[in-house]
């Protein structure tokens, strides 16, 4: 876009090129009143709405509702909105992994947001890769943006027991696999365990990334907790769309919120909320759009600093909506506010400061703890280093079993997710409980779209002798919503020679969280004679349409895995 039309208002933004705009105006006019429009709608403030309404995105079920709201919003305060469709990602309906589509939702989301004529944005987001591609997308196109999240599901019962998605179906798969529960009992779960619409209901991925979404200030005070079938969740959208129209107004950009240090509180975020791994990732690819990169070193200072402060699954006890009831992220915020960047912008238009000034009175409630009374003291999400890390690998210690912190185990490799799910089963694997589990191939180019397989399953014959826990290394993700002693994003990743890459079967390696390292005890000279017949897993002129274009251009886990061509030109800033 020019920046001639980037001055122009409504229906006058974003022009087809016909080579006389009067005339691109003039048809474009006669087109939209085919929907019976009248001169005085389109002579208001648009505010387009991201519909990410999908016959296959349960947790965005209440999109249609959304837009409802946010559209009546948006007329209260005299815009005219406009819904248009972008991609929508649902993470069991995305093959390979919706990880490996998240970018290419962000350049749909991005390029109809700069084609379309709109003043500002409303970006209707949920499932886990959904909000990060539509930030991504919001940061590049820089027109006024703000953020509604679908919310969290409700949670459901099994046999008089509390359930919910997604912590409690990993939980009873493995009873499953250990023979603890049988098949018709497995079938009957898998009625309860998703309730409602809404996204993931304890602090997996979707919900991680809607706090540090409210933390970063791209959505209104309040949005994050909001189960997604109350009331409440739609009159936050109302009020967004109402807000959206004086962001229009005042010219308020992503660009102008999301900085260094709006960047840090969402980081400090996550790590108070015992958020996903998965966040870290995401973030990355954020600030990456804005040329700014994340500092690892100084983010695991800031986890030793930052205590656990929600008792949520997958590291505590409760569920979202139960977070909802304690106030939201309201408590965590008073907690927090130390330790904030309290000059920071938000889409209210008022500081983060201002923001937690008002924030409505505190009450008692057993959800959120104290800063002096944590959950867990201390770096939810640690960043090691040593010859196995490369240049980072990352742990949800506060996930793990805390014996297995300091921990020294031979190698049990596995090449591929298709080698592990193959042999890990078989009654004859040579595998003990104090091993440690390898994958390989498993990153943004090798699986491909670093798919969430981290989570190596217990190999049944140890699970069936009620083993619960091993030390597990991949260069994979993991589900914001599992548990573990499991190290992850292993980069760069074993499929462009990462350090992963040259375990063999036996050898020793020393995972040692108190210390940040992860060792692969071989010798140099032995690694070097390996590495000479390292050979690429796919030869990339074999493949074709988006695969090859993510296999030609994805970048590595600590750049958030975004394609390079998307990210700013140039590095201007580091966080936290
Ligand atoms: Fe959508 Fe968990 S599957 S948030």
């Amino acid at each position: 876009m020019t920046s001639n039309q980037k001055d122009m208002k409504g229906m006058k933004r974003a022009l087809t090129n016909y080579g006389d705009a009067e005339f691109s105006l003039y048809l474009r006019t006669a087109f939209i009143k085919a929907m019976g429009y009248t001169d005085e709608a389109l002579d208001r403030p648009i505010i387009g709405i991201v519909d990410t309404h999908s016959g296959y995105n349960p947790c965005h079920a209440t999109v249609p509702d959304l837009i409802a709201a946010i559209k009546r919003g948006t007329m209260l305060a005299g815009g005219l909105p406009i819904e248009f469709p972008t991609i929508s990602l649902h993470e069991s309906f995305a093959y390979p992994t919706s990880m490996f589509l998240r970018n290419l939702m962000a350049m749909d989301t991005e390029e109809m947001i700069r084609a379309q004529p709109m003043d500002a944005v409303v970006l209707i987001g949920g499932c886990d890769k959904t909000v990060p591609a539509q930030l991504m997308a919001a940061a590049s196109a820089d027109i006024p943006a703000i953020t509604v999240v679908t919310g969290p599901m409700l949670s459901g019962s099994h046999r008089g027991e509390r359930v919910g998605a997604c912590t409690d179906c990993r939980r009873f798969w493995a009873q499953y696999r250990a023979g603890e529960i049988d098949a018709p009992e497995i079938d009957e779960i898998t009625n309860n365990l998703v309730p409602s619409g809404g996204t993931c209901g304890v602090m997996g991925t979707a919900s991680t990334i809607a706090c540090m979404t409210e933390a970063l200030g791209m959505m209104l005070p309040g949005g994050a907790t909001i189960p997604a079938v109350l009331a409440d969740r739609f009159r936050h959208a109302e009020k967004a769309g109402q807000r959206a129209v004086e962001l229009a107004a005042d010219g308020l950009t992503p660009s102008r919120i999301i900085t260094p240090a709006s960047l840090a509180n969402a980081l400090r975020m996550l790590l108070a909320i015992g958020g996903s791994t998965n966040g870290i990732v995401h973030l990355a690819a954020i600030a990456g759009r804005l040329g700014i990169d994340i500092d690892y070193q100084a983010f695991d200072q800031m986890g030793r600093e930052t205590p656990v402060l929600i008792d949520l699954k997958p590291s505590g006890s409760y569920y979202m909506d139960d977070l909802y009831r304690a106030g939201g992220l309201a408590p965590v915020f008073r907690e927090l506010k130390p330790l904030l960047n309290l000059d920071c912008l938000t889409v209210s238009g008022r500081t983060l400061g201002e923001e937690i000034d008002d924030l409505p009175a505190a009450f008692r409630q057993e959800v959120v703890r104290t800063i002096d009374q944590p959950i867990h003291q201390g770096g939810s999400i640690a960043v090691l280093n040593g010859n196995l890390a490369g240049s980072g690998a990352i742990i949800k210690q506060s996930a793990g079993t805390p014996q297995l912190m300091a921990h020294t185990g031979k190698a049990v490799v596995f090449e591929s997710i298709e080698d592990m799910a193959a042999r890990i089963d078989d009654p004859d694997l040579k595998v003990s409980e104090t091993d440690v589990l390898v994958m390989k191939n498993c990153g943004p180019r090798g699986a491909p779209g670093m798919p969430e397989a981290g989570y190596i399953p217990i190999p049944k014959k140890l699970a069936r002798n009620g083993v619960k826990d091993m030390v597990r290394i991949s260069d994979g993700r993991m589900s914001g919503t599992a548990f573990g002693t499991i190290v992850l994003h292993a980069s760069p990743e074993s499929a462009i020679g990462g350090p992963l890459a040259l375990v063999e079967n036996g050898d020793l390696i020393t995972l040692d969280v108190p210390n940040r390292l992860l060792t692969l005890n071989v010798e140099e000279s032995e690694l070097e004679r390996r590495r000479a017949y390292l050979k690429p897993p796919v030869d990339p002129t074999t493949l074709r349409g988006y695969l090859r274009l993510y296999h030609e251009q994805v970048n590595q886990a600590e750049k958030g895995c975004d394609f390079d061509f998307m990210t700013a030109h140039e590095t201007v800033a580091k966080t936290p």
